[in-house]
């Protein structure tokens, strides 16, 4: 059945953050404040917003931070609650609300497709969504629901793709695809990371995915690839050659030309934090004055 309803999202959160070193010795990088709310609260909101309402964190020992961001903290609420700070209390308490928010563990940060693996028991028999916890995606242009509406049609597991300059595309999975038909395209294979000059398109995969159950048996037999890891995009080209054949088989990617800001990398983080308060509700009007300013002195200067 293609069209059964994607009711459960994964979101790893048990990397190392090492580009983000020091910051992350003891936060995880998906807790970094981007304006006034942690990253992965942005990312948690976007799934719950698409569909999914349960959300299965994929974490480890040294990691607990993560999940007590989605609970409820009452004695917070009642110091909240008696210095009459409505508006912060409804905040801090709708963290709590956006979803049915579970964890797994891993032990160890093996790789994406590791990670994805060990939310294998949580997810069981249905297609569910991955979500990467430090790339957000602007609440504006909604990829995860247009890529839920293609997995309907078209079964088989949905990833998200953008264009990068043909220089950038070594940091990413990049795909051979056939003829793009709107935003739509069949991917005939997928390479981890290939040298520029190996790179089969511009096309890269970004930190969203909807994927059929099969994807788990082919994660279990896929052997550590590019930097020892157990790549996710390994089992996905797995899927991709496998063809639509009714029983999980076939990759399909969604071309994003939105918003979408990589909070794991520091420049890109900086560009997150000063696009998102420009915008900010409260803040944004006096932010982008004093930024203006800033700009002008420094270019005068
Ligand atoms: P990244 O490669 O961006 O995260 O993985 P990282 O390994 O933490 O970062 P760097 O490269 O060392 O700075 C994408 C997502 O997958 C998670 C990460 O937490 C991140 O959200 N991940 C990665 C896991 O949960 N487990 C892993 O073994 C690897």
């Amino acid at each position: 059945m293609t069209s059964a309803h994607v009711r459960k999202a994964v979101i790893p959160v048990a990397g190392l953050g090492t580009r983000f070193l020091p910051a992350t010795k003891a936060v995880p990088k998906e807790l970094l404040p981007v304006v006034d709310q942690p990253a992965l609260q942005y990312v948690v909101e976007e799934a719950a917003a698409a569909g999914p309402d349960q959300v299965v964190l994929v974490t480890n020992a040294s990691k607990g931070s993560v999940l007590a961001h989605f609970q409820p903290n009452p004695d917070l609420e009642a110091a909240l609650e008696r210095s009459g700070n409505a508006e912060l209390l409804a905040r801090v308490h709708a963290a709590s609300q956006l979803a049915q928010v579970s964890t797994v563990d891993q032990d160890e940060p093996r790789g994406l497709g590791h990670a994805v693996l060990c939310a294998k028991d949580a997810v069981g028999d249905e297609p569910f969504a991955v979500l990467l916890g430090d790339d957000l995606i602007d609440a504006r242009d909604p990829l995860l629901q247009r890529m839920l509406r293609v997995r309907a049609e078209r079964g088989g597991s949905v990833v998200a793709l953008m264009r990068v300059p043909q220089s950038d595309i070594s940091k990413y999975g990049c795909a051979n695809v056939g003829e793009l038909i709107g935003d739509v395209v069949t991917i005939d294979g997928l390479v981890e990371k290939p040298a520029v000059d190996d790179a089969p398109s511009d096309l890269a995969v970004i930190g969203r995915y909807v994927l059929d159950p099969a994807v788990f048996d082919v994660l279990a037999a896929t052997p550590p690839g590019r930097g020892g890891e157990i790549q996710l995009t390994d089992a996905l080209d797995v899927l991709a050659h496998r063809g639509f054949d009714g029983a999980g088989g076939g990759l399909t990617g969604v071309v994003f030309s939105g918003r979408r800001y990589d909070t794991g990398d520091r420049l890109e983080y900086l560009k997150a934090v000063v696009q998102l308060a420009m915008e900010h509700q409260d803040l944004g009007p006096a932010f982008s004055h004093w930024l203006r300013d800033f700009v002008r002195q420094d270019s005068s200067g």
